[in-house]
Parts: structure tokens; C-alpha cells; sequence
């Protein structure tokens, strides 16, 4: 029996919110940080054990349980057995998919323990219903590229796209030190989209044509431009107000230090911030942002 599965963090490169609205956005997994399922064939009732996740969750049901109920459903197994440690290297509530990369890598661990598959359509389908029952009304995304480990173009409600990587894209992730929930930041953008449709809607078009441009430069290895689309897709998330102060101070303080682009990643109001970045400028930059206040800046190679 394999003794641990996994699944990887996340960030998104340009369209998250508008990705809530049916517009595109563009995801790419950090395969470096990661969560994990170690299984135990003990032979007791199942048991799904982490420090972290009961500590953090004051969510009612538990996400850790909401994937048990629906893995086992799934899996028509009704009196399971054994034992599951969870662990991650992501950090929770900082934008970066850590709750989606549990769900998954707890549902394979499920299934291994039972002898059982889950295919990684049907797993992409319960990690998204955990989702939804803890996250208010998600589009996908961090599901989806969590699953599946790729980078990917998502629309929701369309067939997934896989993107090539034509020239690796050196990003920098730095923490603003501040919480990220996710649930709170989609809900605050649909308050001001029911107060200001017709601007917001201008604001949702605006990231529809900058991922839409950003998904040919990943094609080309047009990294310049990508990163140009990168940094105006801060400032349009500015405008639906899910940036903060230290988000705006990292961005700053990487593009000043040579970045091609910079951003917050995710949820926002806190969170990560991501810089796009030449490999000859990375450390620079990662100075940068340290003397910035970002606590250790993580560097993901995309390929
Ligand atoms: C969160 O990683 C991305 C958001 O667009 C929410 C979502 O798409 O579900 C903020």
C-alpha cells in the first residue's frame, strides 16, 4: 500500500474574482509546497488526525469530515477502517489553495486505504463540493488545478485547458502576513458588484481581455507583456477592493526591484502576493520584498 498521497498548493496568475463571474483565469500549481495523507492500515474505525486543520476550522461540519461523508459515498464503503495523519506545508488562509489540496489529498488517501480509485474528474468533483460548503460560491478554479497538478486556462462551467509553458515562468510568492478568507473577499466583491454593476462590470470585462491576452503570451513566452497584464490586473483588483496596504507595499517594492509583473494571488485582502520575475533579477527582487516586510518569499519555477 502507497504510505502517503499529496496534492500541491496553487496560485493564480490573472482573473481571480472575475473567475467567479464566468470569465477566465489562469492557475498554476506550486508543486513545491504541498499537503499530505499519510494512511495507516490500523485496524480501528477510520481515523483522520491534524493538528492543523481541527485547530483552524471552527467551520461546522469540519472540511476534513465533509470529505470523509462524501469520499465514502462515493466510494459505497460503509464501515472503513484505519488511519489518516494529515499534514501540509501550505500555509492556511493565505490564498495559495490549501484547503483544496488537503480535500484532495485526503480523498486519494481514502481511497488507497480502501483498496479503491478515485479517478481525478469524480476527485475534482467532491474537493469542489467541500468547496462550496465551506467556501460560499467558489467558480473551480482551486479545485481544479489542485487535482489535476497542471496550469491551466478556467472558465467555470467549461472543459478544462491545460496550458504549455513555452519559456518557464520564474515567480516569486511573498506572504503580506495577513489572513486571506477567501469566503469573505468573494462576498465583499458581490456586495459592491449589487451596489455598482455597471462599473464593476466594466472592471470584470477589463480582466476577461488581460487573461485572454495573458493565456497568448504564456503561449509565446512573452513574458514582458505577461507580466505588464500581471500588474494591471492588481490595479483592477484594487478597483474591486480586495487589495490592502501591505498587498500594495509588496507589489511596489517588487516591481521597483526589476520585476516583469506583480500581484496579489487569490482571495485577497490579505494573503500572498506573486511577482513575475527574470531568474537574473530573482534574488533582487526577493531582497526586495524581505526588506518589505514579506516574511520568505518562495520561488516557483513554472514549466
Ligand atoms: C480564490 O483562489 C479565487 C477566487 O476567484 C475565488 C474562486 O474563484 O472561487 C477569489
Amino acid at each position: 500500500m502507497k504510505q502517503e498521497t499529496s496534492a500541491p498548493g496553487k496560485i493564480i496568475l490573472l482573473g481571480e474574482h472575475a473567475v467567479v463571474y464566468g470569465m477566465p483565469a489562469i492557475a498554476v500549481p506550486i508543486s513545491t509546497l504541498r499537503a499530505g495523507a499519510a494512511i495507516s492500515a490500523k485496524d480501528v474505525p477510520l481515523t483522520i488526525l491534524s493538528a492543523d486543520f481541527a485547530a483552524n476550522s471552527d467551520a461546522l461540519p469540519n472540511p476534513l469530515e465533509s470529505m470523509r461523508t462524501l469520499a465514502l459515498d462515493y466510494l459505497q464503503i460503509h464501515h472503513p477502517r484505519g488511519e489518516i495523519i494529515i499534514r501540509s506545508d501550505i500555509p492556511i488562509a493565505r490564498g495559495l489553495g490549501s484547503g483544496a489540496a488537503v480535500s484532495a489529498a485526503l480523498g486519494r488517501a481514502i481511497a488507497i486505504l480502501l483498496g479503491k480509485d478515485i479517478p481525478d474528474d469524480a476527485l475534482n468533483r467532491l474537493v469542489f463540493e467541500v468547496e462550496k460548503i465551506h467556501h460560499g460560491t467558489p467558480s473551480g478554479i482551486d479545485n481544479t488545478v489542485v487535482v489535476y497538478e497542471k496550469p491551466i486556462y478556467f472558465v467555470k462551467n467549461q472543459a478544462i485547458e491545460t496550458l504549455e509553458i513555452k519559456q518557464p515562468l520564474h515567480i516569486l510568492t511573498a506572504d503580506s502576513g495577513q489572513a486571506s478568507l477567501t469566503r469573505e473577499a468573494v462576498a465583499h466583491v458581490r456586495q459592491l458588484y449589487q451596489r455598482n454593476p455597471a462599473q464593476i462590470r466594466t472592471i470584470l470585462e477589463n480582466i476577461r481581455q488581460a487573461a485572454e491576452q495573458a493565456r497568448i503570451c504564456i503561449r509565446n513566452g512573452d513574458h514582458v507583456r505577461l507580466g505588464e497584464l500581471m500588474t494591471e490586473n492588481h490595479q483592477q483588483l484594487q478597483g474591486l477592493n480586495v487589495s490592502s496596504p501591505q498587498l500594495d507595499r509588496l507589489v511596489d517594492a517588487a516591481l521597483a526591484a526589476g520585476a516583469l509583473g506583480a500581484k496579489l494571488s487569490g482571495g485577497g485582502l490579505g494573503g500572498n502576493m506573486i511577482a513575475l520575475v527574470k531568474k537574473s533579477r530573482l534574488n533582487a527582487v526577493k531582497d526586495a520584498l524581505i526588506k518589505s516586510g514579506a516574511a520568505s518569499p518562495v520561488h516557483t519555477a513554472v514549466e
